[in-house]
């Protein structure tokens, strides 16, 4: 990681180790709107906290669903406002083994979910963003848009329909959680706001530059602090302990970095102090992992020496 020379020896084990596995998993079918992705398109980018960007694979530059990425950045932007700390009483920190939408554990836990990874704790976290900013959905793209530098980063509106009218399972959610009294705001609204987060799409290269603030230790890209380098290292915390839902031991093991992924087949790790990295490939695992993305992190980090640990 020291010149370019380095860099292009590292996207080329990625795209080593990643080839002939392109077009593994299965494409997200639940949002019917993601089951038409092309499964044999990748991506993958590094952006450098100096400034630097990298990139590899035909898709790069292909935008997707961000999906539960966004996770990451709605609970940075409630971090940030005076409400961070009161978040946590009502969402918990630690990993849920569970899966992301599992409804039993926040029965019988009172309607506090484990983490704001999965999807009752990122509806937490939109309803406290929706009373911050009374518009959380915007909140998010006005800073994807900055963070990215490009002001047309958007929501998709098939993808956010398509949620939500297949969104039962989140909807039961948000109402079983609205019955211990631990959302807010109306259930629909945040449900709305949720299924736009969801569905704002991204590529790989504007994602890398969109997480750099947590490689910066909580700067964004205009020098201003978005967290606190404290705030930032919680976070990341959170990412590795509970990013990829019940498969985040299993990511510490292969690529000891914190990381969140997405049902569109992203994943977004980072590496503190130094660069974040993004992969995308539409394909998933059972737990609903990117095959692809999480192979590229481990050529990265085995290549790389690049792990927290
Ligand atoms: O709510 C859902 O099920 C999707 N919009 C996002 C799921 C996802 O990416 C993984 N969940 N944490």
């Amino acid at each position: 990681m020291e010149d370019s020379h380095d860099h292009t020896g590292v996207l080329d084990a990625v795209m080593e180790r990643v080839r002939s596995h392109i077009g593994e998993g299965r494409v997200a079918d639940y949002i019917p709107e993601l089951a038409g992705v092309d499964p044999d398109e990748f991506g993958f980018a590094m952006a450098t906290v100096d400034g630097d960007l990298y990139s590899v694979g035909d898709h790069a530059r292909t935008r997707f669903s961000m999906q539960s990425i966004t996770k990451v950045f709605t609970l940075a932007l409630v971090m940030h406002g005076h409400s961070g700390s009161d978040v946590w009483k009502r969402v918990h920190r630690e990993p849920s083994g569970n899966a992301f939408n599992s409804l039993h554990q926040l029965e019988f836990e009172n309607g506090v979910p484990r983490n704001p990874m999965i999807n009752p704790g990122a509806l937490i976290v939109t309803d406290q963003l929706l009373s911050d900013t009374g518009d959380s959905a915007g909140a998010l793209q006005d800073l994807l848009c900055a963070e990215t530098g490009d002001p047309g980063l958007h929501a998709d509106n098939l993808v956010a329909e398509s949620e939500t009218r297949s969104g039962d399972r989140n909807r039961a959610l948000a109402y079983l959680m609205a019955s211990f009294g631990t959302i807010r705001n109306p259930v629909p609204e945040v449900l709305d706001h949720y299924f736009r987060q969801c569905s704002i799409t991204i590529s790989c290269e504007e994602l890398a530059r969109a997480g750099l603030f947590l490689a910066r230790r909580g700067r964004r890209s205009d020098g201003s602090e978005l967290l606190s380098p404290s705030d930032a290292r919680r976070i990341l915390a959170v990412m590795l302990t509970c990013g990829t839902y019940d498969a985040a031991g299993e990511f510490a093991y292969r690529v000891g970095l914190p990381c969140k992924s997405g049902v569109g087949g992203g994943i977004l790790a980072v590496v503190p102090g130094v660069c974040t990295v993004a992969a995308w490939g539409p394909g998933l695992d059972e737990k609903g992992n990117s095959v692809t993305a999480a192979l590229a992190l481990e050529a990265f980090t085995d290549v790389t020496g690049c792990s927290v640990f």
